[in-house]
């Protein structure tokens, strides 16, 4: 269907990564039809988890599926993180705003959220594992926190080079858009 909403992945540096993004307050048709999108670009871009400033919405949306199974699907609307426990564990993430590049991050086992569903039902979900690191990390993308703040100041050494790349490309493509 040529009359989908398709979204294309913003890329760091892009500013709207770096904005905390606003409560939705309208659970409409629109919004369901973002979510489907973002779901889409998620899985085609083969990722875990996809926030809405990474397709350029400043909006507290955020989308996931730890296994790709259809019942693994996770929406939430205005999340907001109640509590984190448990013990804190190293794992190496990566971010679809940052093509190839890896680090690895300290966070808390367990995290409880009270969000809403793309119907506007109010709900509250604890998650542990690979779920809870992809909720922690998307709920760091609605306060505009990336995976280059989180990472290790090594890792941080061992990425430079393609840090480096993702902003020379950005300031190339900011220049060819002034062009036309
Ligand atoms: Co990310």
């Amino acid at each position: 269907m040529s009359s989908e909403l398709e979204f294309d992945l913003t890329l760091y540096p892009a500013p709207v990564l770096r904005r905390p993004a606003e409560p939705v307050t309208a659970f409409d048709d629109e919004l369901r039809q973002i979510v489907a999108a973002m779901f889409r670009c998620m899985y085609r871009s083969k990722g875990v988890g996809l926030a809405a400033p990474q397709v350029g919405l400043k909006k507290r949306i955020l989308v996931a599926n730890a296994t790709g199974e259809p019942e693994d699907e996770l929406c939430l609307i205005n999340p907001e993180l109640m509590d984190r426990s448990g013990p804190a564990s190293l794992f190496e993430e990566g971010c679809l705003s940052f093509p190839g590049i890896f680090a690895e991050v300290e966070r808390p086992e367990l995290c409880t959220v009270k969000a809403f569903t793309p119907e506007g039902d109010p709900f509250e979900a604890t998650y542990e594992g690979f779920p809870s690191r992809i909720v922690q990390h998307e709920h760091d993308h609605l306060e505009g926190v990336l995976l280059v703040d989180r990472m290790s100041p090594a890792d941080k050494l061992r990425n430079k080079a393609a840090l480096e790349d993702l902003v020379a490309s950005y300031k190339a493509a900011q220049k060819s858009a002034q062009k036309t």
